[in-house]
């Protein structure tokens, strides 16, 4: 580990880089999970670190509250940092954070050009920290039982896969669409990286994630650019024998919640009923077969941001890998520059191969 973890007892000493609304979820989940200690809290706003901490943690009151990002960011105690700003903001911050010497758990997308993360993973390696970005969902254990199913070949071989992710916007949250892409507003930096992050993962073979060869997509916008509805096709290359593998993304804010993903096969397809967000549904994987057989399995309450936060704190305890890595975001943010590009242009757009 190349921070001193003898601070917190053998526990990871986090701090909160700003007062967003997703500490709703992330704020527990460092308090709770056990290899990790909440320290300190900023915010540039007066107060708001202070009344975030009370509104979400409100018997915590020696968790430090900063009036001033920098002030956490030179805290010597904290050895870990939880950045959920503005997606635009994330480059700044975390770079001053890693060049800190803090490891940095940072919110999808990571960074919205790959230039951005290149630098990040630069500053990373010469300050040798861990940085992660923060795909909660992948540490639910429903996710691996999916991935078992397709590799026990139950379903045959994957050709194609659907991610259906949507919502109502509230009136409350139409900041998320008050700048364009252009700045990381709209619905493709929102909640688009999870569904071309799903996607990738399932035409994964031997534990590496897919790259799509080109994309071809159709967004609505409004009238400040921010993509409202965005809805496009992956192409993940032929397989060996010559079929296509697609993979079909659907997002949007204004229809009701939908968040789920399925994979198809030449024998049957599993589908993960609700992925990246829960309401109050039982987290419930379904699969069927071309002989008609059909199963549901339902699995125990489990939260993925404790388990997202539990693991980041263990790699940097006992210095091993984050699960995602950097060519993982780069990869992500490629795939949703090509959707952009070609929202915009109304064509197809070609990836680049092998990079
Ligand atoms: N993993 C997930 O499930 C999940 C869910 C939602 C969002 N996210 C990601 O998390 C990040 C934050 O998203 P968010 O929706 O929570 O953002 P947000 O509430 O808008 O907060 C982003 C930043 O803006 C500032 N801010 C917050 N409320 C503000 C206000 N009322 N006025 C002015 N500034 C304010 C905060 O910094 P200061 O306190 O310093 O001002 C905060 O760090 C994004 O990258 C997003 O993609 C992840």
């Amino acid at each position: 580990m190349t921070t001193d973890n003898k601070l917190s007892n053998g526990k990871l000493n986090w701090g909160i880089l700003g007062a967003a609304r997703v500490n709703e979820r992330l704020l527990p989940a460092i308090i709770e999970a056990p290899n990790s200690k909440l320290i300190a809290i900023a915010s540039r706003r007066a107060g708001a670190a202070k009344a975030t901490l009370e509104k979400y943690a409100p018997c915590h009151a020696n968790v430090c509250c900063y009036d001033d990002l920098d002030a956490l960011i030179n805290d010597a105690n904290v050895q870990a940092i939880y950045c959920p700003m503005a997606n635009n903001e994330h480059i700044e911050w975390a770079l001053k954070a890693i060049n800190a010497g803090k490891h940095v758990l940072i919110e999808k997308p990571m960074a919205l050009t790959v230039a951005d993360i290149e630098a990040i993973e630069r500053a990373a390696i010469k300050n040798k920290v861990k940085v992660m970005e923060g795909f909660m969902y992948r540490f639910h254990p429903q996710h691996a039982r999916v991935k078992e199913i397709v590799e026990s070949g139950l379903i045959g071989d994957v050709l194609s896969a659907r991610a259906s992710y949507s919502f109502l916007m509230k009136p409350a949250r139409m900041y998320r669409i008050a700048s364009g892409f252009e700045q990381g507003g709209g619905a493709m930096w929102d909640i688009g990286p999870y569904a071309i992050h799903t996607l990738r993962w399932c035409f994964a073979q031997n534990s590496q994630p897919a790259e799509p060869i080109s994309v071809i997509a159709h967004a609505k916008f409004n009238e400040v650019g921010a993509d409202i509805v965005t809805s496009g096709v992956l192409d993940f290359g032929n397989d060996s024998e010559g079929r296509a593998r697609f993979g079909h993304f659907d997002i949007s804010f204004e229809r009701s919640r939908k968040s789920e993903y399925e994979i198809i096969g030449t024998k049957g397809w599993v589908k993960c009923h609700a992925a990246w967000v829960f309401q109050n549904d039982v987290p419930v994987i379904s699969w069927a077969l071309e002989d008609g057989k059909y199963a549901e399995e339902r699995f125990a309450p489990s939260n993925h941001f404790n388990l997202e936060i539990e693991h980041f704190s263990d790699c940097v305890l006992n210095d091993k890998a984050p699960l995602l890595d950097f060519a993982d975001a780069k990869n992500n943010c490629r795939a949703i520059d090509a959707v952009l590009k070609s929202t915009v242009t109304g064509g197809m757009v070609v990836l680049p191969v092998n990079v």
